[in-house]
């Protein structure tokens, strides 16, 4: 007995029915995995290089990768994650610009059957059953590291005011909300640590100059802490601080976050005192991840990415081992 099929050429052939069960299976085996992946944008130098680590390890895993940038939109991003599902894609994978508004997208993806990862930005839905796993840093523990850094400044510091501008991340993003809640919850610990003035710098260099400047221009030598939610911001703020006839790192205390190169080189000229880790080099895991998902082997539904804090004094001797 035999059937007529397409070969890989899409000729029709005639094959008995045995041979054909084998290699249409290897055919689907071979097919390589599509995975869809809608990026927040390209605000930080943290942004630029989680972007880079995913394309590399979609390349180097053999996974088909269809990279869609939202520009720090939300609305681009629903529009992505709608084509992955018209496009079929096998796996949706995408970092939130903010936490909330996606039940209805995201219902959209269950009913089409496609598996959803969360990766680097966690969401705030009704039905945790909308997304597989979450890969990603523990934000709220990185807004306590800031502010533990700080309060230890303070205890050796008795006589220093520590007020502080806070520069936040982008309103409703998860690493804005977290960032700042796990530095509030902290710095109660020393009550001479106050938060003066407060507002979102949006992620990027630009708009932490420029509100580092208001800030300037309203508080003045009053300021003795920044607190920012990035180093991109921070290190905007820096030259806000230093147009300003101050010197950050000495006037102006300088606490960030991400632990990207142009923040080790901040630290090295002595401008910025801390910043803690927030690692971006997600690629590898999430390829990880949307392979097992796929295969439909148990995947963990909160993937921490394991972080350090790095001060000022050990820059120059972690300089040489950053690679981002
Ligand atoms: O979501 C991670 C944050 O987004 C990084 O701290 C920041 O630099 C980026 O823009």
């Amino acid at each position: 007995m035999s059937l007529t099929r397409r070969n890989f050429l899409g000729v029709a052939v005639a094959a008995p029915v045995a041979a054909t069960v084998v290699p249409l299976n290897a055919a689907f085996a071979a097919k390589p995995l599509t995975i869809g992946f809608s990026q927040v944008g390209a605000e930080s130098e943290w942004r630029t290089a989680n972007t880079a680590s995913i394309k590399d390890a979609a390349k180097k895993a053999g996974i088909n990768l269809k990279f869609a940038d939202a520009q720090q939109r939300q609305e681009n991003q629903v529009k992505a994650i709608r084509s992955f599902i018209a496009q079929r894609v096998d796996v949706i994978a995408f970092s939130p610009v903010v936490e909330s508004g996606w039940d209805t997208v995201l219902r959209e993806a269950k009913r089409a059957n496609i598996p959803v990862i969360l990766t680097d930005r966690g969401v705030k839905v009704s039905d945790e059953s909308l997304y597989v796993t979450f890969l990603g840093s523990d934000f709220v523990e990185e807004g306590r590291r800031a502010a533990r850094w700080l309060v230890e400044h303070a205890k050796k510091n008795p006589n220093r005011a520590y007020n502080i501008v806070e520069l936040q991340g982008t309103v409703g993003s998860a690493p804005a909300i977290d960032r700042k809640a796990g530095f509030a919850e902290v710095m109660k610990l020393e009550p001479r640590l106050k938060i003066i003035r407060s507002q979102t710098g949006d992620f990027t260099r630009a708009k932490g100059k420029e509100v580092m400047e208001a800030f300037l221009k309203s508080e003045g030598k009053n300021i003795t802490v920044l607190y920012a939610h990035n180093d991109d911001m921070a290190i905007g703020a820096i030259q806000a601080i230093e147009e300003a006839g101050f010197k950050p790192g000495k006037d102006i205390l300088v606490v960030s976050i991400d632990g990207v190169r142009g923040a080790f080189e901040a630290m090295l000229q002595g401008k910025l005192n801390v910043t803690v880790e927030c690692n971006p080099l997600l690629g590898p895991q999430l390829m990880e991840a949307a392979k097992a998902v796929k295969a439909g082997k148990p995947v963990p539904k909160r993937i921490v990415v394991q972080e350090g804090v790095f001060p000022a004094e050990v820059a120059a001797k972690e300089f040489p081992n950053r690679k981002y």
